[in-house]
């Protein structure tokens, strides 16, 4: 399906039960605003995996509808057969990436849900209130969203430079972003900022798609390579960077895409606050440290042939993670839609998001 519009939803659920899902094809921006439908749990699957559908949140909100698709064909069987396949479908979607915990903390809420009705509700009961609980989590992931703009916004200054790496925008959420909320935010309460985006290696999502969204959102916004940053930093054009998280734990040492920790240590050298944007959802108290973060490694060809062209020897050798963590030590804060933690330590953290995360 091919669908063009000013402000396109990153994904969505069309219909009742018996629906579908509907995502913006990531891999296709900036070039192509086209649209995949998901009718079966492999695709919604393979969409997660092949970063169709990308950003922790918005993998959090496409597995919960997954799980929805896949109890469709679970509709007449015993109340046994729909706990099975819940079981095998929410291990299969945990398996599409392994770093964002908002895909884990998801499926876990859908599970739950389904769990509170055993023996108590008709599966057609327990169908419809999954659907309603992947829509639940859909809609707060927009109100949060909302709220981290708010509180990050207060964070800057009118006319600063400010700079953020991959995308943490209204694709990687149900709508607005993380990162780039703040900056949507700060916009509209009149402040003037100029945004640098790193393109982001090797898959280029700040090229593609967080220069995308701000010109779509008419901000003004500089793409750069990824090496540029310590250089604008050093001719004093960014006084901020704000990035997005894909697991936090409980110390504040925050993963996100490939290249961050080296922003974070380029912003603590010319002194300039690192701030991470992140709902609740994305922090695993769990995990005392950073260290326990699985990290997700991906296929090699994404560094020797990336977008159709090889562009290293064949047979060469390629360590290519997809995230790294930045040690709590250089954030200066996390914008969460609770507040902001500042400063970020174990206990503040634990006041703020610890009574459900
Ligand atoms: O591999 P990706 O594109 O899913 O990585 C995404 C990021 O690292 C984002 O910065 C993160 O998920 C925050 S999204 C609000």
């Amino acid at each position: 399906m091919k669908r063009e519009s000013q402000s396109p939803a990153t994904l969505a659920w069309v219909g009742g039960v018996e629906g579908h899902l509907s995502l913006i094809d990531q891999t296709r921006l900036p070039t192509e605003l086209t649209y995949v439908d998901c009718r079966d749990v492999e695709c919604v699957w393979e969409a997660i995996r092949s970063l169709r559908v990308r950003g922790a949140p918005a993998i959090g909100v496409a597995a919960a509808y997954g799980v929805c698709i896949a109890l469709q064909s679970a509709a007449d069987g015993e109340e046994a057969a729909l706990f099975a396949r819940l079981d095998e479908v929410t291990t299969y979607l945990a398996s599409s990436r392994p770093t964002a915990v908002n895909l884990f903390w998801a499926l876990d809420r859908m599970k739950r849900c389904a769990e509170a009705l055993r023996g108590e509700a008709s599966l057609s009961e327990i169908r419809q209130k999954l659907l309603d609980e992947a829509r639940a989590i859909e809609a707060e992931d927009r109100q949060m969203c909302r709220a981290i703009g708010r509180y990050g916004a207060e964070l800057l200054a009118d006319g600063q430079g400010v700079l953020t790496h991959c995308n943490a925008g209204g694709l990687a959420t149900a709508d607005y972003g993380t990162a780039l909320a703040v900056f949507f935010a700060a916009a509209e309460s009149g402040k003037r900022l100029h945004v640098y985006a790193d393109e982001t290696r090797p898959l280029l999502q700040g090229a593609r798609l967080t220069s995308w969204e701000l010109q779509q959102r008419g901000i003004d916004v500089t793409l750069i390579c990824d090496s540029v940053a310590a250089q604008v930093m050093r001719e004093g054009r960014v006084q901020a960077v704000v990035t997005g998280a894909d697991r936090i734990a409980a110390n504040g040492d925050a993963a996100n895409k490939i290249g961050t920790y080296g922003v974070a240590l380029l912003a603590a050298a010319h002194d300039i606050p690192f701030y991470v944007a992140a709902p609740s959802s994305t922090f695993d108290l769990s995990l005392a440290s950073g260290d326990q973060i699985p990290i997700e490694q991906r296929d090699a060809r994404e560094v020797t042939h990336g977008f159709g062209r090889q562009t290293a020897p064949e047979g060469v050798q390629v360590y290519n993670p997809a995230f790294d963590v930045t040690p709590a030590r250089l954030i200066k804060a996390l914008i969460t839609e609770r507040g902001v933690i500042e400063p970020v330590t174990r206990e503040r953290i634990a006041e703020v998001v610890g009574a459900d995360a």
